[in-house]
């Protein structure tokens, strides 16, 4: 039997463990990144073909879009996400494809993309990622994912890859923008857990307390789990996806969630 041919799109923090994982579990892996150093580091350090020259990539089984989204002032940029789907849909020849969108989008975007470029013509999933870069063999890319797809038939070949192929657990949602919304929204609710924990240590600080005593001191309740506090919400995802939540709809709670950490981030550029 010929091996799945399956092409990360995107080889950066996420793309390059999905494609090092779709190898170990022996898959024919085409990486494609339009950045020439991500590329050359993929070849160099993974175990599979990559290239910036989408000409060069055969016909697939499946295409996994790991693509950057981001945030601009003017809210959620997923053109990346877009592109890529496009140029599947004008290369594709296989109609039993499975298009596999990994990034972090909003809902509406799966199902906007499949009548724009796909229409029948391809299966289309969204499984996001919920990747823990300080913790791959924990939290890397063969943890329990959330699954949505735009029909039953792209359902079907979604679970098929995912848990048959590549063993990954996926708990199924009834739509697409369940799942889209399912991973803004597990970050936003992290957001307003570490923004909480930066309040009380701003309090604490005002009252003479303790603030790490504290925390630990609430946190042998059962229900209670209190993060750190550390040096503001940094990163690329949490206060992206939080600014996505938001502008689908607006929020008191996580707007304030955002003031405090912008507050907090003053208050200790203050501290000594
Ligand atoms: N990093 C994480 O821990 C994490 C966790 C969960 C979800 N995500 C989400 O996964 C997605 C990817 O995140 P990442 O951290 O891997 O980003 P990254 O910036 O590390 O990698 C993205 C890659 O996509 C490439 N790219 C951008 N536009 C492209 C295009 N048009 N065609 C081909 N390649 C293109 C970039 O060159 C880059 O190498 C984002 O939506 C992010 O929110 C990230």
């Amino acid at each position: 039997m010929s091996k799945i041919k399956v092409c990360v799109v995107g080889l950066g923090q996420i793309g390059f463990p999905v494609a090092q994982y779709c190898e170990v579990k022996g898959l024919e892996v085409y990486g494609y990144d339009i950045n020439p150093a991500t590329v050359e580091k993929a070849v160099t350090t993974g175990k599979f073909k990559a290239t910036t020259n989408w000409a060069e990539i055969p016909k697939m089984d499946v295409y996994v879009v790991c693509v950057t989204t981001s945030q601009t002032p003017e809210g959620p940029d997923l053109s990346p996400v877009f592109d890529v789907c496009k140029k599947i849909a004008e290369t594709n020849t296989n109609p039993t494809a499975l298009v596999a969108i990994e990034s972090t989008i909003i809902p509406g975007t799966t199902k906007k993309i499949f009548e724009t470029y796909f229409k029948s013509k391809i299966l289309l999933v969204h499984a996001p990622h919920r990747y823990w870069a300080d913790e791959p063999e924990k939290h890397g890319v063969n943890q329990l994912r959330v699954i949505g797809a735009v029909n039953g038939e792209s359902l079907k070949a979604g679970l098929n890859f995912y848990q048959e192929t590549l063993g990954i657990p996926m708990h199924v949602c009834s739509s697409v923008e369940v799942a889209e919304m399912c991973k803004i929204t597990e970050n936003s609710h992290r957001y307003l857990q570490i923004a909480f924990a930066e309040d009380l240590k701003m309090m604490c600080a005002k009252i003479g307390m303790n603030f790490e005593e504290l925390r630990a001191a609430c946190n042998t309740k059962w229900n209670v789990d209190i993060p750190e506090a550390r040096d503001g919400i940094g990163r690329h995802c949490l206060p992206k996806d939080i600014k996505y939540v938001t502008h689908i709809a607006p929020s008191i709670l996580l707007e304030s969630a955002m003031s405090v950490d912008k507050k907090y981030r003053e208050w200790l550029s203050k501290q000594h």
